[in-house]
């Protein structure tokens, strides 16, 4: 899928993160946080799911990590408002979708451009056996059943098995950081 949107670096908002503490009305610990994790670059995922009715969901997210390889698991966190969540509290299995550069307009369908079902009207959706919608061209699908499921704040983490990975394309991660999305440089820095 080719982007329309223009994949460069937004212009830096010069931020003086060394004075965040020392300003006349220093931030709450929320906003420092915040003001924090844009400095933490995310790889951008799609989270896929279909709830009991048979309704698919899917959202993006950067909250992701791999938890283990023994057995093989990787968890995600979700607000509790999300769309997502009741099929995901209700213990419906998910996809993490991994995205690439290709996929920046499909990444802000499915965070603010769409609701609901009509965020599957972009991308090309496959079914795994077990019904479950991942991207075709990610790059790669991550087959999860949802094994354990913790509250925690504003969010809930999600714990999935690793059933299947799917690979659709080369790797060429699309990142958001500093508020804005980004690709990589191509080279590899060495130390
Ligand atoms: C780059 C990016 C990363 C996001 N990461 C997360 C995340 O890890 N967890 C989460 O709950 N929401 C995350 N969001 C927000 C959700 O995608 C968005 O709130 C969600 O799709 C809500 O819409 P809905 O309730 O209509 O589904 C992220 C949004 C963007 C743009």
């Amino acid at each position: 899928m080719k982007s329309a949107l223009n994949l460069t670096r937004a212009p830096r908002k010069q931020i003086d993160m060394s004075n965040a503490s020392k300003t006349e009305t220093p931030l709450n610990t929320a906003d420092s946080l915040r003001l924090a994790m844009r400095g933490l670059a995310k790889s951008v995922t799609l989270i896929s799911t279909t709830g009991e009715s048979g309704q698919r969901h899917v959202m993006a997210a950067s909250a992701v990590t791999p938890v283990s390889m023994e057995p093989p698991s990787v968890l995600f966190c979700v607000n509790r408002n999300a769309s997502s969540y009741p099929a995901l509290f209700a213990g419906a299995d998910f996809c993490v979708n991994v995205l690439a550069q290709c996929h920046l307009d499909l990444a802000h369908y499915c965070s603010v451009g769409a609701k609901g079902e009509s965020r599957f009207d972009q991308g090309t959706w496959l079914k795994d056996e077990s019904g479950l919608p991942y991207l075709a061209d990610a790059q790669a699908a991550i087959i999860c059943t949802q094994d354990y499921r913790l509250p925690y704040g504003s969010h809930d983490v999600f714990f999935g098995l690793v059933s299947t990975v799917h690979f659709g394309c080369e790797i060429d991660p699309l990142v958001y950081a500093d508020g804005a999305y980004i690709g990589l440089a191509d080279q590899a820095l060495i130390p």
